[in-house]
């Protein structure tokens, strides 16, 4: 597996991207038809795409390729000609086909990071394998990473799906562990 480290500093990119995510609106998460998981079985609506395939696959690779987490960012609007594969990237692992939202999985959970836009479209998109973090900064991946993810473990991902500002604050994670041949 190649390996890479990654040193730059890219702050104005990184103010530029959490700018972004803009003024989020309210919704009413009770009127809408959307996924119940407290209940036993867990409410589902039709909309919802099963995603227990999906990541088994993903975690038989991570397993492969010793990794115990995995990222799956958002798409960049500044490199459009991509903007479409990896939307389907993170909507086929995750069922949640929004324009905004980053994804997480560890061998023992699946998160999603979106922002207020998205919250009822994941949660009539995704099942019960996703914990919706309505959280946008990529901080709180980073905390949700170093609480998850034991102390030597390896967090993969790939690198051609980051901007530079995008994997800025995941230079935290010592471990961080660049990932070239990914599933898809
Ligand atoms: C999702 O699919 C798996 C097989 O991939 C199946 O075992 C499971 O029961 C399905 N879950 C739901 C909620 O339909």
């Amino acid at each position: 597996m190649a390996q890479a480290h990654w040193g730059c500093c890219p702050w104005l990119v990184l103010l530029c991207a959490l700018g972004a995510w803009g003024h989020p609106k309210s919704v009413d998460l009770k009127a809408e038809d959307v996924r119940n998981c407290l209940i036993s079985p867990p409410y589902l609506p039709v909309t919802v795409v099963n995603t227990t395939a999906q990541l088994t696959a993903l975690r038989q690779q991570m397993h492969i390729q010793n990794l115990f987490a995995y990222i799956i960012p958002e798409t960049d609007a500044h490199m459009s000609e991509y903007i479409g594969t990896r939307d389907k990237r993170r909507a086929w692992m995750t069922g949640f086909t929004g324009s905004a939202g980053t994804a997480v999985v560890t061998m023992g959970k699946a998160g999603l990071w979106t922002d207020s836009r998205y919250w009822t479209q994941a949660e009539r998109q995704m099942d019960c394998n996703w914990e919706l973090h309505k959280e946008v900064d990529t901080a709180s991946i980073v905390v949700w990473l170093l609480t998850e993810v034991p102390a030597g473990k390896r967090v993969g991902f790939d690198p051609f799906l980051f901007s530079i500002g995008m994997f800025f604050p995941f230079l935290h994670l010592s471990t961080a562990t660049r990932v070239t041949q990914p599933l898809w």
